[in-house]
């Protein structure tokens, strides 16, 4: 590259550039809590739970342009959906039938993915299935999976990264018997909670700064401000003791190492594909984008205390991977999220099962296939899979119906990769031959490959074959989604 360190990371976006609001990055920066500034109150999505029409649950979604003052004072132009900013929350149960009408009211052609629900490829709101200005298209599919959290994006071509940021991201939940009958908290909006962590960059006129070029495709787009479900610094009164936060890290980059100011315990009962098969407690909580999880946390009395995320320590690296660690370190600061008070405390105590879910028993010594994808780096244009970018009219693997298959993901690249795959709920088999953490031993669809790690996956291809439609699987980094990191598979 023959740039110099400090252009590269201006020109990405990464340090203190003056059309940046420098006010937010003071603060983003400083080491003490600033917990007066985080006033704004938390809003929480709609819920939406679709109208019932011949037995079918109908949702009708509106792509729009929106407005919203993250910064009083200010207007931010917008994408929503069926509002300013983000979408409602859809709430599905398991064998629903699920129509979803989504007219594209914006001035440019978009899509919208359904992440993590298992579902007809032709149905999956992919690069293949555009929805031009003034269109409708209608997915329609059965829920097929247990209670989860998922949620949904645009997927437009070469456009994903940066109309998710102006907003095209919601919410799906999906519930079952066995979710409604645990005694989790689960009244929504009350001790059961949605959080959408998205970190932005504003410009000085309150304008998103979305910036795309060959540095933010490389470094991702890091932001100096957080929002949460699109509110900038919030606050929110807590008024049940035990609190269930679903986490979506919806950034298009950033990675989140998660924590609270006071370094309390919480517990993590479900990953991205529904509960965990036992709760974990933990102090740190990794998310990489695309990631869910729920997690339980319990508040005393008189807490006031901060969620934060603290910068991703990668430590002792020479080379290129060292030049790539001193950019990401010197970028990735500490950023307080939200704070969370008491106000009212409420004695109830869920009485956490040990066991939450059962898990499906994919024999990783009786697979149909095992798969191995490369991901490197190539300087000026990206990352490739298997040596390749993405490609819509190639398709890069052939899945037969019913395969139990082992996917081997291998980062030869100095960066991180949050890996998806579209259709599909996996389970971790090892990380550079170990077994993962207890918390990602629940169903995923989406890992993050350290640099240097080599992540083996399996699953099963169930229900949907269609050989004229692929899905796609790629990098959740939507800047290196965007510039080609995703391939396409197919169902047959
Ligand atoms: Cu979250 Cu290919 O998607
Ligand atoms: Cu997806
Ligand atoms: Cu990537």
């Amino acid at each position: 590259m023959s740039i110099s360190r400090r252009n590269f990371l201006k020109a990405a976006g990464l340090v203190g550039v003056s059309s940046v609001v420098p006010y937010a990055y003071l603060k983003a920066n400083g080491t003490r809590f600033d917990m007066s500034e985080f006033r704004n109150p938390l809003a929480i999505p709609p819920e939406d739970k679709g109208k019932i029409i011949n037995g079918k649950k109908v949702f009708e979604l509106a792509l729009q342009h929106g407005s919203q003052q993250f910064y009083r004072g200010f207007n931010t132009p917008t994408y929503g959906i069926n509002g300013n900013y983000l979408g409602p929350v859809l709430r599905l149960k398991k064998d629903d039938e699920a129509v979803i009408k989504v007219t594209n009211n914006l001035s440019e052609t978009s899509t919208i993915h359904w992440h993590g629900v298992h579902l007809p490829a032709a149905m999956d709101g992919g690069p293949h299935q555009p929805i031009p200005p003034s269109a409708t298209r209608t997915s329609a599919f059965t829920i097929k999976q247990r209670a989860s959290t998922q949620w949904y994006h645009s997927h437009m071509h070469e456009r994903t990264a940066e109309q998710v940021y102006y907003g095209l991201a919601g919410l799906f939940y999906i519930d079952d018997d066995q979710s409604e009958s645990l005694s989790l908290p689960n009244e929504y909006g009350v001790n059961d909670i949605p959080l959408v962590l998205q970190d932005r960059m504003f410009n000085q006129d309150g304008t998103f700064q979305y910036i795309s070029n060959m540095h933010t495709g490389m470094m991702g787009l890091l932001g100096h401000d957080m929002l949460v479900n699109g509110v900038l610094r919030p606050k929110h009164n807590v008024p049940h003791k035990y609190m269930r936060l679903r986490l979506l890290n919806g950034s298009n980059s950033r990675i989140y190492n998660l924590s609270f100011s006071d370094n309390r315990h919480f517990i993590q009962i479900a990953s991205d594909g529904g509960l965990l098969p036992e709760s974990v407690s933990l102090r740190e909580l990794l998310l990489a984008p695309g990631e869910r999880a729920e997690v339980i946390v319990e508040f005393g009395v008189n807490d006031d205390v901060m969620l934060r995320h603290t910068s991703n320590k990668l430590s002792g690296m020479g080379g290129m991977r060292g030049m790539m660690s001193m950019m990401t370190s010197g970028t990735d600061h500490d950023l307080n999220i939200m704070r969370f008070v008491t106000d009212s405390p409420v004695d109830n105590k869920p009485s956490l099962p040990m066991k939450l879910a059962m898990l499906p028993n994919w024999n990783a010594n009786k697979i149909d296939q095992h798969r191995k994808f490369d991901l490197d780096m190539v300087m000026m244009s990206g990352f490739t899979i298997n040596g390749r970018q993405f490609n819509m009219k190639r398709i890069d693997a052939m899945v037969r119906l019913n395969n139990v298959e082992v996917w081997e993901f291998r980062n030869n690249t100095p960066m991180p990769h949050p890996m998806h795959i579209h259709d599909i709920q996996f389970k971790i088999l090892s990380r550079n031959g170990r077994q993962p953490p207890l918390n990602e031993r629940g169903l995923k669809d989406t890992v993050l490959v350290q640099p240097d790690e080599i992540v083996r996956v399996i699953t099963k291809f169930e229900n949907y074959a269609d050989p004229k439609s692929p899905y796609m699987f790629h990098c959740h980094n939507l800047e290196h989604e965007d510039r080609g990191m995703m391939g396409q598979f197919v169902v047959v």
